[in-house]
């Protein structure tokens, strides 16, 4: 590989190189006009080597590409893989933010030690993101509500078919630019509740993000598709009554008095920022928030007396998206009409904070792009 610039970051020196037949401005543009989720990748990716003898090293900024992987690679067959989920927001005078990357640092090293996977330190995260988001700075979208997602992962790449942790790991950063998550925009969306399936169990995986749990996700999220809802939730797999998360994002419940409650942190639930975060604006605003338990008797029972009167998803992708129904082989239970929802007022102060649009009191903003590279 010819290697035509480097960038150091705390420990590690990345070797750039830049792709020769990038994507040209008339084909990006195109693209960040419509981008949709996850359907296009921009020119360059990151890349990180990790092996007992070495640590960490290899640190690169390469163009974007396949992977040449040993069919004996452990991921592909013991499934040792981690991820992240992280946006880059273009603000009105161009800059480029992020929004807590240590958070997801902190995340991915608790994932990988779930995982039996190295621990990447925080700093080399948050610069591996500025890294990618600097050489394809211009694959940032300015379009309202559009960011550029990073997705950072890990994987097990020594060739080896023994079953036990893996010697030779590869970390990389892709970007993807992304408008809403879910098909037809910032809506309201039907969830189908599984009875029949499990996400996590106890001392299971569930509180890590690695690829198994969402693996896990697909048969009933095929399920939700076929009765036209657009996301599963998962109940504990002791009781089969309280409600935990959806495939891919947190579930908070809004009562009439405007506490809000959501699952509490148990070991089998993600310990979402978009979560922390809207718990974090909602005491700031004065409204109580509830972590515990919660049963489907109980989201149920609060629709018909009228005392719970909103339940809304949240994560990186979906930022904060309205459930309108809850569908199950038994029931539908839908939400009733609301003015001035709680949960969109939410989504509306975190994205404010998110895009600049106003004072980022919480300290939770961190520059990406080449202009400067303090915290807000
Ligand atoms: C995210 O919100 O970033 C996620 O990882 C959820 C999903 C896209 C897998």
């Amino acid at each position: 590989m010819s290697t035509s610039a480097s960038s150091t970051s705390s420990a590690l020196t990345f070797d750039i190189t830049p792709r020769v037949d990038p994507v040209t401005e008339a084909e990006r543009e195109v693209i960040l006009s419509d981008p949709g989720f996850g359907n296009y990748f921009t020119d360059h990716m990151v890349a990180i080597d990790w092996s007992t003898d070495e640590g960490w090293h290899g640190a690169r900024v390469q163009p974007y590409g396949p992977l040449l992987l040993d069919p004996a690679a452990s991921v592909l067959h013991y499934g040792q893989e981690i991820f992240e989920g992280v946006k880059a927001y273009r603000h009105a005078d161009g800059s480029v933010w992020t929004f807590r990357p240590e958070q997801n640092g902190e995340r991915l090293q608790r994932s990988a030690y779930r995982l039996a996977l190295p621990e990447l330190p925080v700093d080399m995260f948050v610069e591996s993101l500025r890294q990618v988001v600097q050489i394809d700075e211009a694959w940032v979208p300015s379009a309202p509500e559009t960011s550029l997602y990073l997705r950072p992962f890990m994987i097990a790449n020594e060739s080896f078919l023994g079953v036990r942790p893996s010697q030779r790991v590869a970390y990389y950063v892709i970007a993807s630019p992304a408008g809403a998550y879910f098909q037809g925009g910032v809506t309201d969306v039907s969830i189908w509740l599984s009875t029949q399936y499990s996400r996590a169990g106890r001392g299971g995986t569930g509180a890590a993000k690695c690829g198994g749990n969402y693996a896990a996700s697909l048969l009933p999220q095929r399920e939700a598709y076929e009765n036209g809802c657009a996301q599963v939730l998962f109940l504990d797999s002791e009781n089969g009554n309280r409600i935990e998360e959806l495939g891919g994002m947190n579930v908070f419940l809004v009562k009439s008095d405007g506490t809000l409650v959501t699952p509490e942190i148990n070991g089998s639930i993600l310990e979402g920022v978009t979560r922390d975060s809207i718990i974090t604006l909602a005491k700031a605003r004065g409204i109580h928030v509830e972590e515990r338990p919660v049963t489907v008797d109980e989201w149920r029972a609060g629709v018909a007396d009228g005392s719970i009167v909103e339940a809304f998803a949240c994560g990186t992708a979906a930022v904060v998206t309205p459930i309108a129904e809850l569908k199950s082989d038994e029931f539908t239970l839908t939400m009733p009409p609301v003015e001035d929802r709680v949960s969109m007022s939410l989504r509306q102060e975190l994205t404010d904070i998110q895009y600049g649009r106003i004072p980022d009191v919480h300290g939770w903003l961190v520059r990406l792009d080449a202009g400067e590279t303090t915290e807000a």
